[in-house]
C-alpha cells in the first residue's frame, strides 16, 4: 500500500535506535523527507544516509532549546513538519513507595514538557495547511501500568491526557493525535533491562529473555519493523479518520480489550 506521505517532512525524537529508528525507517521508506534524531549525531547521520531522503541531528531532548533546535532542522533542510513523531527516554525504575516530588518533577521533564513543547511549535502550521500526524510513542503503560516504572506510568499518562484532549480540539481540522503502546518490541532498552533482572537473579539473558517472551500471547518479542509499520500507517494518508486513541503494538500480551 502506498501510503500517501512522499515528501511530507517527519521528524522522529529518539531515533537513533529501537523504535524510534524503526519508525523512521518506515517513513522513510514511504518517501517522506526525514528528521533522525538522538544524543549521537553520528549514528543520527549514519541512518539518514541509509535512507531516500533524510538528514541526522544529534540533540539532546532534555536541553532546553532542544525542541526548537529539532522544528528548526527539519524545517531548513525540508520546509514545515508534517509529521511529528514523539519517542524519548523513559524515567529510572522505582515503587510508588520510594517516589519523591522531584522524581515527579523529572518525569515531567522528560516525558511531557519536551512532547508539549515540540507540538506547540508545529501545530499551528499543520492546523493552517489542514493536514497533520501527531503521533506519541508511549507504553501499554497507559492501559495497564507496569509494577516497577512507577514514574513512567505517571509521566506517560500526563502525556496521554493532554494529547487526547488536544487530539479532540484539532480534529476539524485535518491534524490526527494518536499513541502508539509498544509493549515489548526488542531493542537495546530490552536488552538492558534483560541484562539488569539476569544479574540481580543469578540467570543468563537468553533464560530471562525466554521466560519474559513465553508470558507474552505471541511467544515472543515484537521487532522495530513491525513497530515501525504500525507508526507509519497511524501517520498516513489513509489514516484520516483515526484520532485520539491509543493503538497497541505488543503481542496480545495487554489483557484487558
Ligand atoms: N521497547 C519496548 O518494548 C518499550 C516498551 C514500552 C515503552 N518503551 C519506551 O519507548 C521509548 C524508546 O525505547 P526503545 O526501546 O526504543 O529504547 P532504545 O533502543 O534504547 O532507544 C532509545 C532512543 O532514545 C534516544 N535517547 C535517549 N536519551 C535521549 C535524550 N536525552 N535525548 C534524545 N534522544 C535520546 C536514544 O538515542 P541516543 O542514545 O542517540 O540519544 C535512542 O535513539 C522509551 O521511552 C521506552 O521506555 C519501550
Amino acid at each position: 500500500m502506498d501510503l500517501g506521505i512522499a515528501g511530507r517532512t517527519a521528524v522522529v525524537c529518539a531515533s537513533t535506535s529501537g523504535l524510534g529508528e524503526g519508525a523512521a525507517r518506515a517513513l522513510g521508506a514511504e518517501g517522506a523527507n526525514v528528521l533522525i534524531t538522538g544524543r549521537r549525531a553520528e549514528r543520527a547521520k549514519a541512518i539518514a544516509a541509509e535512507l531516500p531522503s533524510a538528514t541526522g541531528l544529534g540533540v539532546d531532548l532534555l536541553h532546553l532549546g532542544a525542541p526548537e533546535q529539532i522544528v528548526d532542522t527539519a524545517t531548513a533542510a525540508f520546509g514545515p513538519v508534517d509529521i511529528l513523531v514523539l519517542n524519548g527516554p523513559g524515567p529510572k525504575p522505582g515503587t510508588a513507595l520510594e517516589v519523591t516530588t522531584e522524581d515527579i518533577d523529572k518525569a515531567v521533564a522528560a516525558l511531557v514538557r519536551p512532547q508539549q513543547k515540540l507540538v506547540s511549535l508545529v501545530l499551528d502550521g499543520m492546523r493552517e495547511r489542514g493536514w497533520g500526524r501527531i503521533l506519541a510513542i508511549a507504553s501499554t503503560s497507559v492501559i495497564q501500568p507496569i509494577p516497577n516504572l512507577t514514574l513512567s506510568n505517571i509521566g506517560r499518562a500526563a502525556l496521554a491526557g493532554y494529547l487526547k484532549t488536544l487530539a479532540t480540539a484539532v480534529a476539524a481540522d485535518g491534524v490526527t493525535v494518536n499513541l502508539l503502546l509498544p509493549g515489548r518490541i526488542r531493542t537495546a532498552r530490552t536488552t538492558a533491562v534483560d541484562s539488569a533482572v539476569a544479574q540481580e537473579t543469578g540467570r543468563t539473558e537468553d533464560e530471562v529473555r525466554a521466560e519474559a517472551a513465553a508470558a507474552i500471547p505471541m511467544g515472543r518479542y515484537g521487532d522495530i519493523n513491525e513497530f515501525g509499520a504500525v507508526a507509519a500507517f497511524l501517520c498516513s494518508a489513509q489514516a484520516s479518520y483515526v484520532t485520539g486513541t491509543a493503538v497497541r503494538c505488543d503481542g496480545g500480551n495487554v489483557g484487558s480489550l
